[in-house]
């Protein structure tokens, strides 16, 4: 299922334990406006918003990321000028174009 469209798992998949204060940022996921909180990283992003980072080729199951210290290479996504950035080291930020679908991706880039 590689090439299929990535669609949002479901909501409530992950919520924050403890709010977090900061400025409200606002970033595309595929195309979609969504907001985060100074400070969430971009994996927090996907996963407060319903989102896998990627597919199981086996079976289509939903990831989000292994080890979210930067070590396991699972969670790589794409910006909008097509740089790869691992989602659970990489702070978000106001206006950031951020792609799960990284042949989506360079197709935008
Ligand atoms: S979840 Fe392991 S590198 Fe990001």
């Amino acid at each position: 299922m590689p090439n299929e469209p990535k669609q949002k798992v479901h909501q409530g998949q992950f919520v924050r334990a403890v709010s977090r204060q900061g400025a409200t940022l606002r970033l595309t996921i595929d195309g979609e406006m969504v907001e985060a909180v100074e400070g969430d990283s971009l994996l927090a992003v996907l996963l407060l918003n319903g989102r896998a980072v990627r597919h199981l080729e086996f079976g289509g199951a939903p990831r989000a990321g292994f080890c979210l210290m930067g070590a396991c290479q699972d969670c790589w996504i794409a910006l909008g000028d097509g740089e790869r950035v691992r989602a659970c080291t990489t702070p978000a930020a106001h206006g950031m174009v951020i792609w799960t679908d990284l042949q989506k991706a360079q197709a935008h880039a």
